[in-house]
């Protein structure tokens, strides 16, 4: 029997070199870990295309290499209209993510696949209000603690998204079933 389609997941920023990189490689990591990674794929972009093609930011790649992580394959990819058509849950950084990828939906009921990534923070209050307070902080402006602190906030809450993600694919097939 073929396998079926996995379940594909977008991770936003801005940039596509700090925030939805560090991301892109912990949920790959956890996926992993959860036995899921041939289930979901992960993909992660930028609403802005200046750093197409390049590497991650060495200050991000620095915290994911601490962390027992591989950030070099990582190349900076730009979200178009075209993601919502190839993704089931557009996950965003931060509220200005958010209000440039619902710009982009082909029509407003595209827009239901986009979510704030810390919608899933286990850390954050109220994560089903419509609350300001969900943003991932963009790093790139700051120091090396800023780019753990985002480590450490991505950390916790893909633990949580993986569990939801967990919830959307099929069972893992037994072994020997029909
Ligand atoms: P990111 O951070 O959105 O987390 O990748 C940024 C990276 C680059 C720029 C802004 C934010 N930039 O203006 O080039």
């Amino acid at each position: 029997m073929p396998s079926p389609d996995p379940y594909r997941v977008a991770v936003v920023c801005l940039g596509n070199i700090c925030r939805s990189p560090i991301a892109h490689v912990v949920l790959d990591a956890k996926l992993r870990e959860a036995g899921l990674d041939d289930r979901v794929e992960v993909s992660s972009s930028g609403t802005g295309g200046w750093h197409e093609g390049e590497p991650m930011d060495p200050r991000a790649a620095a915290v994911l290499s601490d962390a027992g992580l591989d950030p070099t394959r990582h190349r900076a990819r730009t979200f178009t209209i075209d993601w919502y058509a190839e993704h089931d849950l557009i996950l965003v950084m931060d509220a200005s993510n958010r209000a440039d990828v619902l710009e982009l939906a082909p029509t407003v009921a595209e827009q239901a696949s986009v979510r704030m990534f810390r919608s899933f923070d286990p850390e954050a209050n109220d994560p089903e209000a419509n609350n300001p307070d969900l943003d991932v902080p963009d790093p790139w402006y700051g120091g090396d603690q800023g780019f753990r602190d985002v480590l450490a906030m991505i950390e916790r809450t893909s633990d949580v998204l993986v569990e939801h993600l967990a919830q959307q694919v099929p069972p893992a097939e037994r072994p020997g079933a029909s």
